[in-house]
């Protein structure tokens, strides 16, 4: 028998074997050749077989019962081959099903006449593969895998693959190969010809990638080292990232997040391969508001739920949103299930804890018999069109049958040029043109906007001529309740109102982080000291100051001045002033900090707890030389010491500083001085 045997009587020869052993690995072979309902004589034949295609392995155990002499077990490539062969499995007894209904009660049916199936037979309600062994496999795969070389993900791999695991990603098997890559980024099609939009790709160092060769299996760990799932790497290659980010998100533009995650987070190198799951990442928060696939499926079955609309979300609801859903769901027929993505989002937006505990307080405006609220683990790319078709496939694995699309559906903001990177209905052309093919109908909206005369929400256009059009944006909003304004009662609900407060206090009681940078002997530390002082004297929050050299000292005292050197050094900087920031003190931090995008990584790392000021003390280069204060210029210039910032090292001087310090014949304090009216212009102090 073949690992790769096309003809189902053998697959499913194979694919019985695989699911007997895997759920009974320890009973004997009379026992098994009975549970299969076939002779000892062909059972011998097939373990043979499947042992010598690397399916199982045999051991042998001690024990007084000679019949149960031998134990059979998964190797990990049979685990995959047993995730493969249950999905062939499936979906050929629902084609069986359907051409047995259409000739019991003469009516069309078939798997592609989504339509007209009866509500029984409808695929959104029967299982999803997934790709976990089972819980016996599971313990003894974890073994085996922790003397692999292993990966530590990254939270958006962790995502990625807890919806590889549990068939939100269906049909994937596992990371995509260097082929299906090409042609997802190419056509939006795996190799198969079906549609998948979206490169679900393992990055790794190029360290890691150094020691994995295709062939072998690597073990796929959280942050804690928990032993997730095992990949076997078929696939390594060096993805052409330009080509990624033109062709999937339409620009190679750092201020797409995807794109600055392409080129500044994800490694160099990608791997490919199926995965076997072994155990789902543990969520301790909000658990029993988290769903698989199966599970909603199994839901929607158990209530008898036959037409289900899910509306994608990653802000907080709003009235709109609610106006919105409630139409949606007329709209289909359908019942509503609220489906917020709390895996990772825009950076910036409003954190998951805070969201769920919004949609907690709004769930009670929904008559409870109709509507279902379910978390969904998704690392968002804001990936405009691709990505609302992605979000259509997904929703159709979690059994959905239509899916709301918006205004601007997963849309990353402006580009560098000030311009919207996609056009605002992009996102509903592509699902429309597909939504046949995907099996999931889409449900179309235009913004909802408050009509003052008719104290209700309209569609922008179906607006009363004449009226009064009421609205606030996201940008307001956050406005508003940064400097602690009214949010009209028109606009939201109090309860989620008062949630977003809690976690949102005004600017002036907020945590902040101001971020000096500039060239060795600009002045950055002698400033950010008048600053400390100056904040000090005003008292309300503790101040710290993380200076250049104070931290090269007790943070960074191991480290170099290599670009690598350098990155490490400002991280930990951010990371220290993202955690004061986070619990409400100031950070001050005086580093050279020379590179663009290690700031930009450093900015988002705080902007998720309160406000990132970059300050540019601009003084020349020309300047410093001449001050010389530490004598290191003269160093530099004698190549005594090499890669000197501003000599033999590059300097990329910020475009966009909040605020930019000229000190050539200005004194400390004025310069200090101009920062506490930034800060205070911001409403970070008050005056
Ligand atoms: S970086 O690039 O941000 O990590 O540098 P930083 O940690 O701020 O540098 C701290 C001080 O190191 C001294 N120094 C050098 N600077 C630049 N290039 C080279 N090669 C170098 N070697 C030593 C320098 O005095 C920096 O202090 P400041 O306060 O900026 O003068």
């Amino acid at each position: 028998m073949q690992q790769d045997a096309t003809s189902p009587s053998e697959d499913d020869q194979l694919f019985r074997l695989l699911r007997q052993l895997d759920q009974r690995p320890d009973a004997s072979q009379r026992a098994t050749a009975g549970a299969l309902g076939i002779s000892l004589g062909t059972l011998n034949a097939q373990l043979r077989a499947a042992t010598e295609a690397g399916h199982i392995r045999v051991a042998t155990r001690n024990g007084p019962d000679r019949r149960q002499r031998y134990t059979y077990e998964l190797t990990t490539k049979g685990a995959a081959a047993k995730a493969r062969l249950t999905d062939q499995f499936l979906s050929r007894k629902l084609a069986e099903y359907d051409a047995l209904h259409a000739e019991l009660t003469g009516t069309e049916s078939g798997l592609l006449h989504l339509k007209k199936r009866t509500p029984l037979m409808q695929s959104n309600l029967a299982p999803i593969p997934e790709l976990y062994v089972s819980y016996d496999s599971a313990q003894k795969l974890k073994h085996e895998a922790a003397a692999l070389p292993s990966w530590d993900l990254s939270q958006r791999q962790v995502c990625d693959l807890e919806l590889l695991m549990n068939g939100g990603f269906h049909p994937l098997k596992g990371f995509l190969t260097e082929a299906d890559y090409d042609s997802v980024v190419d056509t939006m099609r795996l190799t198969t010809g079906e549609l998948w939009p979206m490169p679900v790709t393992l990055d790794v160092s190029e360290d890691f990638a150094a020691k994995v060769e295709p062939g072998e299996d690597i073990a796929l760990r959280d942050a804690e080292g928990v032993i997730l799932a095992i990949m076997s790497v078929t696939d390594k290659w060096e993805p052409n990232k330009t080509r990624e980010a033109e062709k999937v998100f339409g620009a190679d533009d750092i201020a797409h997040p995807a794109v600055n995650y392409l080129h500044h987070k994800a490694g160099k190198v990608y791997l490919g391969g199926p995965i076997t799951g072994i155990q789902q990442p543990v969520h301790y928060d909000f658990k029993a508001r988290r769903d698989t696939p199966n599970e909603l499926r199994a839901y929607f079955r158990k209530l008898g739920w036959r037409k289900i609309v899910a509306f994608q979300t990653r802000n907080p609801l709003h009235r709109a949103h609610q106006e919105l859903t409630f139409r949606a769901a007329k709209e289909a027929q359908a019942n509503l299930l609220i489906h917020p993505v709390v895996g990772m989002t825009k950076p910036g937006d409003v954190d998951h804890f805070t969201r769920v505990r919004c949609y907690e307080a709004v769930l009670g405006q929904y008559p409870a018999s109709t509507t279902h609220m379910s978390l969904l683990n998704l690392a968002m790319r804001m990936g405009g069109p691709r990505e609302a078709l992605w979000h259509a496939i997904i929703r159709k694995n979690h059994g959905l049958t239509h899916f709301i699309v918006g205004r601007d559906h997963a849309g990353p903001g402006k580009n560098s040029q000030g311009k919207d990177f996609y056009d605002p209905y992009a996102a509903q052309e592509l699902v429309r043109q597909h939504q046949e093919e995907v099996g999931i109908e889409m449900v179309d909206f235009k913004q909802m906007v408050y009509v003052q005369e008719k104290a209700q929400y309209y569609p922008v256009d179906e607006v009363p001529e004449g009226s009064t059009v009421l609205d606030i944006s996201g940008t307001e909003l956050r406005r508003r309740l940064r400097e602690g304004l009214e949010i009209p009662e028109w606009f939201s609900f109090p309860e989620v109102v008062q949630e977003l407060r809690r976690t949102s206090p005004p600017r002036a009681k907020q945590g902040f982080t101001v971020f000096f940078t500039g060239l060795s002997g600009s002045g950055k530390s002698t400033i950010a000291n008048a600053l400390m002082v100056k904040l000090m004297e005003m008292g309300g929050r503790p101040t710290t100051l993380l200076d250049g050299d104070v931290v090269r000292k007790h943070l960074s005292s191991e480290l170099g001045f290599s670009k690598e050197h350098r990155d490490i050094n400002i991280r930990r900087i951010g990371y220290v002033a993202s955690e004061i920031t986070k619990n409400g003190g100031i950070a001050i931090c005086a580093p050279i900090a020379p590179y663009t995008a290690t700031r930009r990584a450093v900015r988002e790392m705080i902007e998720a707890f309160g406000a990132f000021i970059e300050v540019h003390v601009a003084t020349s280069v020309e300047e410093c030389e001449r001050r010389d204060r530490k004598g290191l210029y003269k160093l530099a210039r004698e190549g005594k010491i090499k890669e000197f910032t501003g000599i033999s090292d590059p300097y990329e001087a910020p475009e966009h500083p909040e605020l930019r310090v000229e000190t050539e014949n200005v004194d400390v304090d004025n310069c200090a001085h101009q920062v506490l009216l930034k800060l205070e212009s911001m409403g970070l102090i008050k005056a």
